[in-house]
């Protein structure tokens, strides 16, 4: 039987860079990889994208289930920047827009925000890490989402990912520590920011509690 009341909490580091600002993209892909941008089924071969996200992803076992929510994202309006070598998806890193950030229960902290794109499911396979792809696919993805009319570009990470904070502090400007709370009732899911108010940005480059979380 269903639960009638169920929570959930978290804390994560919200990263945001201004896209009004000027800004460099200077990336290289090393030799033998490329990075494509997919925004349709047509642009990937749809089973090698689904087999990265089922590793990713280990409780997606099914493959019809993964093809599904890949499509669903895709039908979304959501861009995949996928980073292949020898013909298959080794890394990939989502960015949504408005539709996303309401479909995204941590997200819920953003829905006021006009024309702000979000970055999400980020993942490299193990074999091809090391390489710094979440940087290079988040440069991407920013420089994308300027060029199509976004003003703000945000990401959430967990505040134990030592890896995907070092990667995006390197790309966006700040951050501020963001804890969430959700909460299930029959129906019905809340959203709950404490203290959302009084977290101010601060800048990545400083030497702060980033900088603990990145070690
Ligand atoms: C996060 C992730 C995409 C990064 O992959 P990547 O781009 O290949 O990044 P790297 O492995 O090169 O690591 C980047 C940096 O973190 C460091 N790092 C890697 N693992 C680390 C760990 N466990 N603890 C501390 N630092 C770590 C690396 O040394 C490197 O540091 P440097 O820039 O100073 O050299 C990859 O680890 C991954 O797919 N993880 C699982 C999914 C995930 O966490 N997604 C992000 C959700 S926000």
């Amino acid at each position: 039987m269903r639960k009638i009341f169920q929570y959930w909490t978290d804390t994560y580091f919200l990263f945001a860079r201004d896209l009004e600002k000027e800004m460099e993209f200077d990336y290289r892909i090393p030799g033998g990889y490329s990075l494509i941008i997919i925004k349709s089924e047509k642009d990937v071969n749809l089973d090698s994208l689904c087999s990265l996200w089922a590793k990713a992803y280990h409780s997606s076992k099914n493959s019809l289930i993964v093809k599904n929510r890949v499509k669903s994202l895709i039908r979304r309006g959501d861009v995949c920047f996928c980073v292949l070598f020898q013909g298959k998806a080794v890394g990939m890193a989502w960015s949504g827009g408005k539709k996303a950030i309401q479909e995204i229960d941590f997200a819920q902290i953003l829905k006021r925000e006009k024309l702000a794109a979000l970055g999400h499911h980020d993942f490299v396979d193990e074999e091809h890490r090391g390489h710094g792809f979440q940087k290079i696919l988040s440069l991407s993805r920013v420089n994308y989402a300027k060029k199509n009319g976004f003003t703000k570009y945000y990401v959430f990470v967990g505040v134990k990912n030592a890896a995907s904070l070092k990667n995006l502090a390197k790309v966006f400007n700040e951050y501020k520590i963001v804890f969430h709370l959700k909460i299930d009732i029959p129906l019905r899911t809340f959203n709950f920011f404490p203290g959302a108010n009084r977290e101010n940005w601060a800048l990545c480059q400083e030497n702060n509690n980033l900088r603990q979380a990145c070690e």
